[in-house]
């Protein structure tokens, strides 16, 4: 007797993110039609035929689910990844959420990172804003950690530059500052559980297969 496949798992990011890996999902035959019903409180979706599940988490929480084997697959930004430090593989650069993490300020601040001036460096990203002024720029700083509108810190003085995401540039426009320094680039990775993808690996690495042909041809 066969054995019963067994259910993926997938852990989406919730919000915009998961909007374009349903679409992008989709494309590749890969549905789940109880998750358009925007009004239900439901958090876990089947795609019974496929043998497929879903759930959306709050992004930080996506690579948490995966390293723990919740979800054997994540769909997650990579400003969250690295951020996490979590153990897991990441497999594929999905090309949307396509923004950078920089270093912000105003442009009279730009002196304060060519000298080796202790400043403070407010972030929703502690990790990676250490590892930047640390490890790479060999600079020591007082990192401030926020929840949100960060572009805030330098403007009401609490810190003399920030470590953020910039898309469109809009946010620090609006509030007289720029990019000082560019981190890295970031977009929308897909990132898989160590086990499962020893334990699933045909079924997983066919997956990323269709997502890539499916990207090149777009
Ligand atoms: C993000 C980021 C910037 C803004 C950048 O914030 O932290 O503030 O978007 O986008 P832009 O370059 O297109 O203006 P988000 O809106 O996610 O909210 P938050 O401030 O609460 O983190």
């Amino acid at each position: 007797m066969e054995a019963e496949t067994r259910y993926l798992t997938f852990a989406l990011t919730k919000g915009r993110l998961a909007k374009q890996t349903l679409e992008l999902f989709e494309k590749v035959g890969i549905t789940c039609e109880e998750m358009k019903d925007t009004g239900s409180r439901k958090l876990i979706f089947v795609n019974e035929e496929l043998k497929l599940k879903f759930f959306l988490a709050k992004g930080p929480d996506v690579p948490t689910y995966v390293e723990y084997g919740a979800a054997d697959i994540g769909v997650v930004g990579r400003d969250t990844i690295m951020e996490e430090g979590r153990k897991l593989y990441e497999v594929l650069d999905l090309g949307f959420g396509r923004c950078r993490m920089c270093v912000c300020g105003p442009e009279s601040a730009r002196g304060l990172l060519k000298s080796q001036e202790r400043i403070r460096v407010a972030t929703k990203y502690p990790h990676i804003a250490k590892d930047y002024f640390y490890n790479q720029k060999n600079q020591t700083v007082e990192i401030i950690k926020l929840n949100g509108s960060i572009e805030l810190a330098p403007i009401v003085g609490l810190s003399e530059v920030i470590v953020d995401i910039v898309e469109t540039g809009s946010t620090l426009r609006e509030n007289g500052l720029v990019v000082l320094e560019e981190v890295c680039p970031l977009s929308a990775r897909v990132v898989v559980n160590p086990v499962s993808m020893r334990m699933e690996n045909e079924r997983i690495t066919q997956l990323l297969t269709k997502l890539n042909i499916c990207m090149q041809e777009e």
